[in-house]
């Protein structure tokens, strides 16, 4: 029989278009975890409307035109299932020292390991957000937000199939062990944390969730990008489809942070505030004030800086030398693709001061797709400010310098101002609650998540969306709650 990739094959428990129905060893591996992965999902997933009727968007094909359908499912029905984009005839290495050879349908023994360790930590995340975000649906703005949380986190649930597929399917036994790992270990947990800081953070509010998907699931982004350059194809075509999916989550977070500035914009409007720094004035109309909503942005990008590792990597250099793990957009970059001898431009901390250095372009390829990362969030505040300055505030919100608050890399023991200004940690304990949202932030933006369960309404503190998803009405009833 032979599968059509297009289109995924729902007749087995398990959906896929990758045959699994004949590919019987890793099918019973899948239907082995399934239930593992059902009980972490009635455990950490979403806290309670597992049988409400969430409107969702399930793949039935890969399709880049037209891959989605939408209907009312029950989360734990969800059909997660194992997509990947097709298979590009003939496709060969497009950087390292393999350029230009045929890419791998299988692992290469001596790359096994690196492989699996990043496949691992890729995996790791997925699950780690969906905790993060499981009781986010008591206080949702809205059942249009709702909905939005839940399609992030079924996919999410997806994305964790995808990286489970390829544990299970291409690295034995150790990768069955993996997969088993990636359901135990627990975001926050003292005793089996998540691999990585960001995702053992707390996601108190909707402001922080909208910041996550904007920040954090863009660092995903980068690093799917990366990953679907591989020379090991299963992993590419896996991380090119799970893109698709993950354009969703970036949505979600950029225009929930715009309809935020905007209803702030819009009710310091009405009620005559000019002066948006006016916290105390801002806030009693009972909307996030332009400040604290900066405050919120500095500790969300930085966390996320945090995830690209130190600037510079030996690590980073052999994946790439390897084949394993490529730049942002590699096959449009134009050069040789293989950077021996080609230098980079790194900032590091020399004799106490922030400073670009050039260093062998090989080791510097975390720094690389961290400044391509700075350049994509760019975008974002270039729309929430035109909401600020179309409402006639003077008022910008920006990136902080990446020696700002950071836990990994050249500047993890200098404290620096948003500004990128070198300062003692006196002055650091003395003035970080004017940069980072402090007790009090959190408390007044947890006062205001209360929530909105009635079809086309919305909180008080966010605009509604200018479009409804899969184009529906304002008043459709994006989640039919049942508890
Ligand atoms: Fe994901
Ligand atoms: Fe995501």
């Amino acid at each position: 029989m032979n599968v059509n990739v297009m289109n995924v094959d729902y007749s087995t428990k398990i959906p896929n278009n990758v045959n699994l129905a004949e590919d019987r060893q890793v099918l019973k591996a899948l239907e082995g975890w399934h239930p593992g992965y059902i009980d972490w999902w009635n455990d950490m997933g979403p806290d309670g409307f597992q049988q409400s009727l969430v409107y969702l968007r399930t793949a039935y094909s890969v399709d880049p035109r037209g891959w989605a359908k939408f209907d009312y499912v029950k989360m734990p029905d969800y059909r997660w299932g194992i997509l990947l984009a097709p298979q590009e005839e003939n496709r060969t290495i497009p950087f390292g020292e393999n350029y230009g050879q045929p890419a791998w349908q299988e692992v290469p023994g001596e790359h096994r390991a690196t492989l699996r360790r990043l496949i691992v930590i890729q995996g790791d995340t997925e699950p780690a957000s969906v905790e993060q975000q499981r009781h986010l649906g008591k206080t949702a703005p809205s059942l249009y937000d709702l909905r939005n949380l839940f399609q992030v986190n079924v996919e999410e649930g997806r994305h964790l199939w995808a990286m489970v597929y390829l544990l299970q399917k291409y690295f034995g036994r150790d990768g069955r062990e993996e997969a088993d790992e990636l359901l135990r270990r627990r975001s926050g947990d003292a005793d089996s944390p998540r691999m990585l800081g960001a995702f053992n953070e707390a996601t108190p509010d909707w402001l922080s969730f909208f910041m996550f998907t904007y920040f954090t699931d863009r660092d995903g982004k980068m690093q799917l990008h990366s990953l679907a350059q591989s020379g090991f194809d299963p992993l590419s075509r896996t991380c090119r489809f799970m893109l698709t999916e993950e354009a969703h989550h970036m949505f979600v977070g950029e225009t929930g942070i715009t309809r935020v500035v905007q209803r702030t914009c819009d009710a310091m409007r009405e009620a005559g505030i000019d002066d948006p720094n006016d916290v105390a004035k801002v806030r009693a109309l009972g909307v996030i004030d332009l400040p604290t909503i900066q405050k919120k942005l500095n500790l969300h990008y930085s966390l996320s800086l945090d995830l690209f590792g130190s600037e510079v990597s030996t690590n980073a250099a052999n994946a790439f030398n390897a084949g394993i793990k490529g730049r942002y957009r590699e096959t449009q970059i134009e050069d040789d693709h293989r950077l021996q001898n080609d230098t980079y431009p790194v900032l590091k901390l020399v004799n106490g001061e922030i400073k670009r250095v050039d260093e062998p372009a090989l080791t510097a390829l975390n720094m690389r797709l961290r400044d391509d990362y700075t350049q994509d969030c760019a975008k974002g505040l270039l729309r929430w400010n035109k909401v600020i300055s179309t409402s006639g505030y003077d008022y910008k919100l920006t990136l902080p310098n990446v020696a700002f608050h950071r836990a990994i890399g050249e500047f993890r023991d200098v404290h620096a101002t948003p500004d990128g200004l070198l300062i003692d940690d006196a002055t650091w304990a003395k003035r970080k609650g004017e940069w980072l949202p402090s007790t009090s932030d959190g408390d007044f933006i947890a006062s205001l998540m209360t929530p909105v369960t009635e079809a086309g309404e919305f909180a008080p503190w966010i605009s509604a969306p200018k479009v409804g998803i899969d184009n529906k009405p304002g008043d459709f009833e994006y989640v039919k709650i049942e508890t």
